[in-house]
Formats: C-alpha cells, structure tokens, sequence
C-alpha cells in the first residue's frame, strides 16, 4: 500500500514552499521506505526552489536525513526495517568505467528509487538529489541506505547525507590535506565550517577562514580556524597570503559557488597547491578570467568536489564513530531544532547568515 504522509514541496520557481500530502509507494525491487527522524535545511533546497538546479518542479525538497528503515522491496539484502540509516545522494553501481577501476566513489552511474513518490493527484515529484527528505516517509533505493551506530542522535547523524560530509571530504579527501598543511576556505556556512573541522582532523597547522559575516568566522573559530578574515572590509587573497608567511595556502577551498571567490581562492593558494570547489554555481556562472600562463605557471590542481568524493559505506560510519568518540562536533553545525513547517523561514535564516544548519525534527 502507498502511504500518505505529510511533505514540503517547491511547486515553482521562487515560490514559498508547501506542507502537503504526499503519496510514498510501497518499496519495489531495490527499493526501500524510511520514516524519516530528522533532516538539515541545505543551500542546495534552496537552490531547487530558486530553479537553479533544474525546472522538474514540483520538488519535494530534503536531503541532509537520517532514520530508520520502514520497509524494504524484494531482493534488498543491506538494510531491513529498523535498521538506523543516514541517506546518501551516492548508491555506488559497482558495474560503471569509475567502480570497474576501483574507484567507486565516483561512481558515474549513481542510482535512486525507480517508482515516483507523487502527490495525492498523482503528480509525480522530483525528489532533491534523488532523496526527498522534508518528509515523514521518503522512498529511495536501498544503497542509498548507510548503516551507522544507533547512538549517533538523527540530527547530528543526519548531516552526514550531505552539507557536512561535503565539506569535510573537501578537506579530507579531494584536498588531500595533510598533518602540516596549510588550508584557506572561503565560505563559513554548514559545508565551509565543516571543511574547517575536516582540515583540523587531518592535522592543518594554519586554517583561514573568509566570509563577509561576522558570526559565521565566529563559528569558524569554534571548528578550528586559526585566522578570520570578513572579506567585506579586508581583500582575502592577500590576507590568506600574510597568515602563510606570504606563500599562500597549500589548499584553498570554494565553498560558496561565485567565480569571484573561485578567483580568490586560486589567487590565494600557494605554487603547487590545490583549489577544490565545493560550492555549486548556477547553470549562468562562466569560470573567472584568468590568464592562462598564470594557471600554467603555479602548478598544481584545480579540483570539483562532489560530496566531498566520499565512499558513504566508508565514510559515514567512519565519522560518526568518530562524533561519538568526541573528536567530530558535529553537533556544533546543528543551530536550531524546527518543524516540517518551518522551512521557508529556515530558508530566510539561511540567507541572512543566522544559522550554520536548522535541522527538522519529526
Ligand atoms: N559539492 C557538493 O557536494 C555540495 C554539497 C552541499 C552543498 N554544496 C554547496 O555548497 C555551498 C555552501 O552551502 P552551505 O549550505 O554551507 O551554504 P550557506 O548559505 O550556509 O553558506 C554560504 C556561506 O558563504 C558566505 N559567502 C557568500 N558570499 C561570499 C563571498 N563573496 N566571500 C566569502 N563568503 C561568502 C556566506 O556568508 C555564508 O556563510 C552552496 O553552494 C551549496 O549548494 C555543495
Ligand atoms: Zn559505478
Ligand atoms: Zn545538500
């Protein structure tokens, strides 16, 4: 039987989103249906609902989620209900050019539920990255489905499925960044700060953070930057330059999505290192005007960051064990606690700089 539950959807470009019923089908082969116990307000729903994304309105919004499996279709063999799962936007095919050569990670054949969840009019909705979690109930595909300790709280766990691990991995694994290193993030919202504490982890000596908001290099202080700089008031290539003894950062990390800072970040970074963009620019955004004998002449790498390359099956149990073992804050991200129908005004919050993550409780 489908289940009906309550969901927020975007229905078109710009306008508020909607608490609405939805209809959840029962899980097919592959497929599994989780009860949903708490899920982040990302910039990416956000981004959705402006049609930055794509226009397959309507969405049903949510992505950043932790629960328990309900339900599970035929032939699932790595979940059953009751299982404490975090969803992942990465179900690894095994079977693609990427996982055939070990790397799957960046699996090129990522899948997700076959049926549609629709609303009650039958309208089929386009579930955000393949999730759809601002929801009491979400249908997605079994491997989208990672076990993690059950002592993990939901709403700490739960960052995992996107923002958090994101940033984290941007440090971690596409930066490659080592005891020692020197590291540059611009932007200090949920995915920047979680880069910040990525960087620590891994043992940066200096970490500078820039934004244009005074709370959030606040923040940033508390996960583990070394030096702040407000980008309103202090141009950020040279004060990146002047916390590294003039060389620049060995990583620099985007984490807003705008060329400018794209530009600042490769600017900011020293020879040989490495620019990771994490942040998601919008389909009108052109890469900056930069000479190309100045790409040439410092070397290194310029690197995108999807999910922070992580491995969920790998990685999310890694780092919430690490959580409970108290050496990953993530409960820092998680600002305030709110319903299904807070989310606008989540949105609002967001774009003010008023929170790092406001997560939905159910
Ligand atoms: N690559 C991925 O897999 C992935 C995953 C999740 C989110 N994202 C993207 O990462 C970006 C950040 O997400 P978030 O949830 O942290 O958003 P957020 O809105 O919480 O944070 C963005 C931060 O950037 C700051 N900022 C804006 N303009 C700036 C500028 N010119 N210089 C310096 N700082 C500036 C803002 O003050 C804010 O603190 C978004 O584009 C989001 O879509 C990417
Ligand atoms: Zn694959
Ligand atoms: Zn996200």
């Amino acid at each position: 039987m489908p289940q009906t539950v309550k969901g927020v959807i975007a229905r078109g470009k710009g306008s508020p989103v909607e608490l609405v019923e939805i209809n959840v089908p029962k899980p097919g082969p592959g497929e599994a249906r989780v009860r949903v116990q708490a899920c982040g307000v990302c910039h990416t729903d956000l981004h959705y609902r402006e049609g930055g994304i794509n226009d397959d309105f309507p969405f049903l919004l949510g992505h950043e989620a932790a629960g328990v499996v309900e339900s599970i279709g035929d032939n699932v063999t790595n979940v059953k209900p009751g299982d404490f799962v975090v969803l992942n936007w990465r179900a690894v095919c095994g079977n693609c050019r990427s996982c055939l050569r070990g790397k799957p990670q960046l699996c090129f054949s990522t899948f997700n539920a076959t049926q549609k969840m629709t609303l009650t009019d039958g309208t089929p909705l386009a579930p955000a990255l393949g999730i759809g979690a601002f929801a009491e109930m979400t249908l997605v595909a079994a491997g989208q489905c990672t076990l993690v300790n059950p002592l993990a709280s939901p709403a700490v766990a739960g960052l995992l499925g996107c923002g958090v691990m994101a940033g984290i991995g941007a440090s971690m694994l596409t930066g490659e960044v080592q005891r020692g290193s020197s590291v540059a993030v611009f932007g200090c919202g949920g995915v920047g700060n979680a880069a910040i504490a990525g960087a620590r982890l891994a043992g940066a000596t200096t970490i500078v953070a820039v934004d244009l908001d005074d709370r959030k290099l606040e923040w940033a202080r508390q996960f583990g930057a070394t030096h702040t700089v407000n980008a309103r008031n202090t141009e950020p290539v040279a004060a990146v330059q002047a916390a590294t003894n003039g060389l620049g950062a060995d990583v620099c990390i985007e984490a807003v999505g705008h060329p400018e800072v794209l530009r600042q970040a490769f600017y900011a970074r020293d020879l040989a290192g490495t620019v990771v963009q994490v942040g998601v620019p919008t389909p009108d955004m052109v890469m900056p005007n930069i000479p190309m004998i100045d790409f040439f002449g410092r070397g290194g790498a310029m690197k995108p960051s999807w999910y922070g390359d992580c491995l969920p099956s790998r990685d999310f149990p890694l780092l919430v064990d690490l959580h409970l073992q108290g050496r990953l804050p993530l409960e820092d991200f998680v600002t305030e606690t709110i319903g299904l129908s807070e989310i606008e005004q989540a949105f609002h919050r967001m774009e003010r700089g008023e929170v790092l993550r406001s997560v939905v409780l159910l």
